[in-house]
């Protein structure tokens, strides 16, 4: 797919909970920095708060109960089939809380993002502000990367890094991670927009036509004005 300033990036949004990286992407996009046509936010969860976030701006939602599926390659298969119906150029998961089947990643290959509360490589998995302050760690962040079948564990494209503070709990430190969240994966998705970024065949983030070595740092990038 050829995309152009004049075409927006079809995506579809998938979400379990919250919505607040959804609606930093809705923001972004109607203010016109974020060159994207959200064409559905997919939930797992029928109670998701992203959902009316969703709604409230028009856009298409569905719901796919993974508890009414039988096993995860069949609710793999129904979500994979609800998403194509939009042909997106790229899958956005933000807050999407399910693991995923090798053909499903596979199927989506070099066009689905994630974006994560950690450092990647650092702190895979779930709590990772309890867990960064429990380490001792003196910084922790956020990342966006591109999803393959190792949970949390393709490459990072873009990340935020923020201190952590000596009086910082779990809920202040997710607090401040989050607001960088909001600022990371709409440029992130801007960039993909732009056809700037891409996997190659062996899996090498290539950005601006170079092989990308280390993540950007957002601190050395220009945010979008949303
Ligand atoms: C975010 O912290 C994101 O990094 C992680 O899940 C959380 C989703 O929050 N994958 P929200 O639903 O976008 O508010």
């Amino acid at each position: 797919m050829t995309q152009t300033a004049a075409t927006p990036l079809p995506i579809v949004i998938l979400i379990s909970g919250r919505g607040s990286n959804l609606q930093s992407i809705i923001d972004c996009a109607a203010s016109g920095a974020l060159s994207v046509e959200i064409r559905a936010v997919i939930s797992n969860r029928p109670h998701a708060a992203g959902l009316e976030i969703a709604r409230a701006a028009g856009i298409s939602t569905e719901v796919l109960d993974h508890d009414r599926y039988a096993d995860r390659q069949s609710f793999d298969q129904a979500l994979q089939s609800r998403i194509d119906h939009y042909q997106p150029g790229l899958v956005v998961l933000a807050g999407f809380m399910r693991l995923l089947s090798d053909d499903f990643v596979a199927h989506y290959h070099g066009r689905m993002l994630n974006i994560h509360p950690s450092l990647l490589p650092e702190l895979p998995g779930l709590n990772t502000h309890r867990r960064a302050i429990k380490a001792g760690h003196s910084k922790h962040g956020a990342s966006v990367h591109f999803v393959t079948p190792e949970v949390d564990g393709g490459p990072v494209l873009l990340q935020a890094h923020v201190p952590i503070k000596p009086d910082d709990d779990p809920e202040s430190l997710a607090e401040r991670v989050l607001a960088q969240e909001h600022r990371l994966y709409p440029l992130a998705i801007q960039w993909f927009a732009e056809q700037r970024i891409f996997l190659d065949e062996h899996g090498q983030i290539i950005f601006d036509e170079q092989p990308l070595l280390h993540p950007r740092d957002l601190a050395m990038e220009h945010a979008l004005p949303c």
